[in-house]
């Protein structure tokens, strides 16, 4: 079947990611209620469909309208995200002896994060839905982005974020004419809260892997790495993780590629980077002993106590042979300023993070020297600034 004339949105049904029980397709769905666990969207014609039809729509994460949940063009709400820029790390390459080191920087997007994919489309669904009003728990880019799409789309927002976050973080959900709540403590205190004004007021809830959208524009980002790397696909992807979503999305994307026929040959070591103060996924990807390290970390992404997609995340870290390991604060910063003094790069912290953790990946034989590696660089640092010296 050409794509053109595929039936609009392929979306077929959402399956629980735990206990694979389907889910009737619907409006805005949350999670299986059953295990409480994250939903994924599953689309029907996944064969057959005609690759060469995305060259000629628009340019951004919206060429992949066919493979995405949304049933309308009309109700697409953009800003201009995606198709990110994937660019050598030569000078840092030659440094740590990796001779094919890439980044692609998800700073460029609308908001200055990768989470304008997910929020782009989610805010699209919910105008899909005719729902008026959404509350979002975030530790800082979500809320931006997600105010700045409902400002685009005339919804309403209310972003709970904690009140350490940087100043630029909270103005500029302000400026989008957000509702901005603080909360002491970090995302998972803001998500009770936020929980709790869901079900005062009704509100769309846009909670990190609590409904299915969010990930579904996070693994457009997949779909651009597939292209980008002319299918042959890097081996292995560093990842900064917090709740999961562009991990998830990005592995998401490459089983629909291949199943798509597209795709050939092994997929890539998945490798979760965390911050030490904050690594429940370290600590049980390495089944280590005693609590793990909840704090708060200048990678304010990076700071979540409790993702809800944790056995999904494993799984594909242990699936896709990668790994998990933590990056201090301290470290973070060398990252920053390395990438910016040897590449010309002012990502986030988080993104300085994944720098770091690469000699320890060679190091404990996760990369080899002559493995071609991508780092997925989130954010910007000019939101940071508070956080950097
Ligand atoms: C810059 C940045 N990087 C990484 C993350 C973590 O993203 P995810 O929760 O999808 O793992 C966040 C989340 O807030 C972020 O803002
Ligand atoms: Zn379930």
């Amino acid at each position: 079947m050409k794509l053109a004339e595929a039936p609009v949105s392929h979306l077929s049904h959402f399956e629980c990611s735990n206990c694979r029980q389907v889910v009737e397709r619907e409006t805005l769905p949350s999670y299986c209620e059953d295990c409480h666990s994250p939903l994924l969207a599953r689309y029907g014609f996944l064969t057959g469909i005609d690759k060469a039809n995305f060259h000629i729509a628009e340019q951004g994460m919206w060429r992949y309208f066919r493979l995405l949940p949304l049933s309308k063009r009309e109700d697409i709400v953009s800003l201009g995200e995606g198709l990110t820029p994937v660019i050598p790390l030569q000078r840092l390459g030659s440094k740590l002896g990796i001779e094919n080191l890439f980044v692609k920087d998800e700073a460029l997007n609308p908001t200055g994060s990768f989470k304008a994919r997910g929020l782009s489309m989610a805010v699209s669904m919910i105008k899909q839905s005719g729902k008026t009003h959404c509350v979002v728990p975030t530790a800082g880019n979500a809320g931006g982005a997600l105010s700045a799409y409902c400002a685009k789309a005339g919804i309403k927002a209310t972003v709970v974020m904690p009140r350490h976050t940087p100043e630029v973080f909270k103005k500029e959900c302000q400026y989008f004419g957000a509702e901005l709540v603080l909360a002491d403590g970090l995302i998972d205190t803001c998500g009770k809260i936020a929980q709790e004004l869901k079900k005062e007021h009704g509100y769309a809830d846009v909670s990190t892997m609590k409904e299915p959208f969010r990930l579904e524009g996070k693994k457009t980002m997949g779909f651009e790495i597939a292209e980008q790397f002319e299918g042959q696909l890097p081996d292995a992807i560093v990842y900064p993780c917090g709740g999961g979503t562009g991990l998830v999305g990005i592995w998401k994307a490459f089983l629909e590629w291949r199943e798509m026929g597209w795709l050939e040959g092994p997929l890539p070591k998945m490798i979760a980077v965390q911050a030490a103060n904050c690594a429940p996924i370290v600590h049980a990807f390495h089944s280590q002993h005693g609590d793990p390290a909840l704090g708060p970390s200048i990678a304010n992404g990076l700071a979540v106590p409790k993702p809800f997609a944790k056995d999904l995340i494993l799984d594909i870290l242990k699936t896709s042979k990668g790994s998990a390991l933590a990056v201090d604060d301290q470290q973070m910063i060398e990252g920053v300023k390395m990438l910016a003094k040897y590449e010309g790069l002012f990502v986030a912290p988080e993104g300085g993070a994944l720098l770091m953790s690469l000699e320890k990946l060679l190091e404990q034989g996760v990369i080899k020297r002559e493995d071609k590696v991508l780092l997925i660089n989130t954010g910007s640092a000019y939101k940071y600034l508070e956080n950097i010296p």
